[in-house]
């Protein structure tokens, strides 16, 4: 049982001593253009999924889910989130290809999150990727009306796209 107890203990300081030396040296690959290995790439991105699950209120939306609130949130969008996520009926966003993780582009891809985690997000950012903390700039109505709007992106009313497109907000 000592042995045990101390082969594991030895094992532990490796893998620490292992993991300080490794950031230490500079060994982490830390390029926006050089992507992960894909089983690296999906365990970090169901280790922020898992995070943001956790995290996010699971408040309902207060918001109706009327055409206003969607071209409410989609002139937020317009003026906004476009230059990352792509607007709709355009080409995707090339600035949002530069950042790793790259942005998702909402109109073809959509999200797989849920209104209240896209409302976190939007509100609080995802750390250490160009998604920043959008809470100083919007209104929790606000980030409602955008949470709504991204989770019908894909599949908007055409009057809501003609809605947002004739009046961008200023
Ligand atoms: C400067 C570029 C940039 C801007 C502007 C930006 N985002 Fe992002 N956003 C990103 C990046 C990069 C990611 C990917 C982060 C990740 O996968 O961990 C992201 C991820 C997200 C996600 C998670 C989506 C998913 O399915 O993985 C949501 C939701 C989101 N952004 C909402 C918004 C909203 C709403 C706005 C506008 C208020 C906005 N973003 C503005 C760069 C941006």
């Amino acid at each position: 049982m000592k042995k045990f107890a101390a082969g594991f203990f030895a094992g532990a300081m490796v893998l620490v001593i292992g993991t300080f030396g490794y950031l230490r040296l500079g060994l982490l690959d830390v390029r926006s253009d050089a992507p992960l290995p894909d089983m690296m790439a999906r365990l970090l991105y169901a280790g922020i999924h898992a995070s943001v699950r956790r995290t996010a209120p699971k408040a309902q939306n207060p918001l109706p889910r009327t055409d206003e609130t969607l071209i409410a949130g989609g002139k937020l969008y317009l003026n906004n989130c476009v230059g990352c996520h792509g607007e709709p009926g355009k080409p995707p966003s090339d600035f949002g290809a530069t950042f790793y993780p790259p942005a998702p582009q909402f109109p073809r891809e959509g999200t797989k999150y849920s209104e209240a985690e896209v409302f976190w997000i939007a509100k609080h950012g995802i750390r250490r990727t160009g998604m920043g903390a959008q809470g100083p700039y919007y209104s929790d109505l606000q980030l409602w009306s955008l949470a709504t709007f991204v989770g019908r992106l894909p599949n908007l009313p055409p009057n809501v796209l003609e809605g947002i497109q004739q009046h961008p907000a200023k």
